[in-house]
């Protein structure tokens, strides 16, 4: 049995793009743990494109799982981690010109500070990391609790034999990670199609994904939010 994290960052997104107070990231959130989400996941970035500041205070009261915050290794975002105690970090590469975050975090020994920072709060640390594995080495080496091996290269492949390839570097990569203790978590770009593969290697202990699921959620609920509407209009 893996876990399964939901990244709720995209209902912020579609609320911001009002600048409103809907649809509510915190109601996802409930919504997604009464259906079987095990951790509720979300990405603070330096610009607030999606997931504010509330945001993240009102989670933190009202999740009733696990929370997990992904966020860049930056003197602000450690501040913010350390005063509100997600149970897991998610350290991540972060710039501001991508749509999404792009490639894994090239981590370096002084990722070790922060590491011990968020740790001596109580804080689980995982990073967000290419199935490279100097990378996982470093990882372990730095004191990092889990590995989240990033799959959106392979999610992004077209081509079969690239496809295989990709499949075998990511699992080569978990039965690294496996041997040095950490836990071993997959994300990015997974969907109802790519994630089958992933399974398969039973290796994975918990999975984070949200653009499919949130894209997913946008159609089974369509039919439905015009249904009400049209009945109001007519009623
Ligand atoms: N894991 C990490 C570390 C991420 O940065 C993201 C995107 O915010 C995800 C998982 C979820 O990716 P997706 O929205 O493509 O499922």
């Amino acid at each position: 049995m893996a876990d399964l994290g939901i990244n709720i960052d995209h209902v912020a997104t579609i609320r911001q793009a009002r600048l409103g107070i809907e649809p509510e990231p915190v109601q996802a959130a409930a919504i997604a743990e009464q259906n079987g989400a095990d951790q509720i996941t979300i990405h603070l970035r330096e610009d607030r494109r999606h997931i504010q500041e509330r945001d993240l205070y009102i989670l933190r009261e009202t999740i009733q799982t696990r929370l997990n915050l992904e966020m860049a290794a930056t003197i602000e975002m450690i501040r913010i981690a350390r005063n509100v105690k997600p149970d897991t970090v998610t350290l991540v590469p972060e710039n501001r010109e991508e749509l999404t975050t792009e490639g894994g975090l090239k981590l370096i020994k002084t990722h070790k500070k922060q590491i011990n920072e968020l740790k001596e709060v109580g804080i689980e640390v995982s990073v967000f990391i290419e199935p490279d594995p100097d990378m996982i080495l470093m990882a372990k080496d730095i004191g990092a609790d889990a590995v989240e091996i990033h799959t959106g290269k392979y999610a992004n492949l077209k081509d079969k034999i690239e496809i295989e390839k990709e499949l075998k570097r990511i699992y080569e990569a978990a039965k690294i990670i496996k041997e040095t203790g950490m836990r071993i978590v997959a994300g990015h770009g997974l969907n109802y199609h790519n994630i089958q593969k992933l399974v398969e290697m039973n290796i994975f202990e918990e999975y984070n994904i949200g653009h499919s699921i949130l894209a997913r959620a946008v159609f089974t609920g369509l039919a439905e939010a015009v249904y009400e509407m049209k009945m109001l209009i007519n009623s």
